[in-house]
């Protein structure tokens, strides 16, 4: 039984995992930085890197406790060397080479993005079919694939602009909610009732798999100044009520979940794929998995996504991930570098 220490500091959060065999996580440790970037509206990288420093000695420590096991047991250390902020990626990437160099282990190096592709089958009985459609949807990407197998990802579509999140996180701020934003404006969307004000869909009706989501970000900010004579969001609270707040998010959020969910669904049907799998930050989100679950079982399909706790970012999903590469000999020399734009 392979065990695999995984190691993910691409962005704000420090984390560790052991998973053992590619799918049972014994551990899986995550350090948040929320509250370190909060008061900037989103992530500083170079406070990201130094909380990553403080961190990750005493993550790693903790993951292979909760895991009951200690360095001497584990088979290979997996790391995150991109898509990513370069200087965050480093520090995981330098502690693991310490680590394999010590141990004499193999070092595999992992894409952030095949880690949030594998996410959700981290759970024991969730079968893959291939080839299945996989949405990637977080705060730096919002990519479609098609999965031929594990390690043959053929990108067919992804924002030509903002991702999803990061379109969450642009509208919390100008709406002065905090940071980061999907978590808050789920929560408000949840409490509008059944109407919302409406936003349009960005490229729905585009005959492509690619998404748009800062126009829509624009559409929020125009309504706000044009419709509601807000100029900046500290005049959010005094000008508009909880009631309207509400509607807004929720709107806001309909118009991200139905782009998404129509060029999934048709990519899926066009590639005879009856499998899909969510994941990254967003997919988090309780409105986007009943709308794809209710969607995809009304045309015959399956839609899956991780547990809330690895659809964030998490080393779970890179220990997980390196299993197929460990099997397939795949590990990489000890002057690994960071790719902070590395693509799948
Ligand atoms: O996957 P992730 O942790 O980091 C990246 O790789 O980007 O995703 C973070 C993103 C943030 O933009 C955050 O606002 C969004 O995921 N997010 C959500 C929810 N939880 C996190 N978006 C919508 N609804 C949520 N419940
Ligand atoms: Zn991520």
């Amino acid at each position: 039984m392979p065990l695999i220490l995984g190691i993910d500091t691409s962005c704000d959060d420090t984390s560790c995992a052991i998973v053992s065999n590619g799918r049972d996580i014994l551990s899986n440790v995550v350090a948040s930085q929320i509250e370190d970037h909060a008061e900037y509206g989103g992530v500083v990288p170079e406070i990201a890197c130094r909380k990553h420093l403080e961190n990750i000695i005493w993550v790693i420590r903790k993951a292979l406790s909760d895991a009951h096991c200690t360095l001497g047991d584990l088979s290979a250390i997996a790391v995150t060397h991109g898509p990513g902020l370069v200087g965050a990626l480093l520090v995981g990437i330098g502690v693991a080479k310490a680590l394999a160099y010590s141990r004499n282990l193999p070092l595999i190096a992992v894409n952030h993005l095949e880690g949030h592709i594998i996410s959700p089958f981290l759970a024991p009985n969730v079968e893959c079919h291939f080839p299945f459609v996989s949405l990637v949807v977080s705060g730096g990407h919002t990519n479609l694939y098609v999965v031929k197998r594990l390690g043959e990802y053929e990108l067919v579509g992804r924002t030509v602009d903002d991702a999803a999140g990061e379109a969450f996180d642009k509208v919390a701020k100008a709406l002065s909610l905090g940071y980061p934003g999907g978590p808050i404006i789920e929560s408000l969307a949840g409490k509008s009732g059944a109407d919302c004000v409406a936003f349009p869909s960005p490229m729905i009706k585009h005959d492509n798999y690619n998404f748009s989501f800062s126009g829509l970000k624009t559409a929020v900010l125009n309504y706000l100044r044009f419709d509601l004579q807000i100029a900046s969001s500290d005049e959010v609270s005094d000008k508009m009520g909880p009631d309207l707040l509400s509607k807004v998010c929720a709107g806001f959020q309909r118009a991200v979940f139905n782009v998404l969910l129509q060029k999934t669904l048709r990519l899926a049907s066009s590639r005879g794929a009856s499998l899909i799998a969510l994941g990254g930050g967003v997919s988090a989100n309780g409105a986007l998995r009943k709308a794809f679950s209710e969607a995809a079982e009304q045309a015959g399909l399956l839609a899956i996504f991780p547990p809330p706790s690895l659809s964030t970012d998490n080393a779970a999903m890179i220990a997980g991930a390196a299993f197929h590469h460990l099997e397939e000999g795949q590990a990489s020399a000890l002057d690994l570098d960071a790719t902070p734009n590395l693509t799948l």
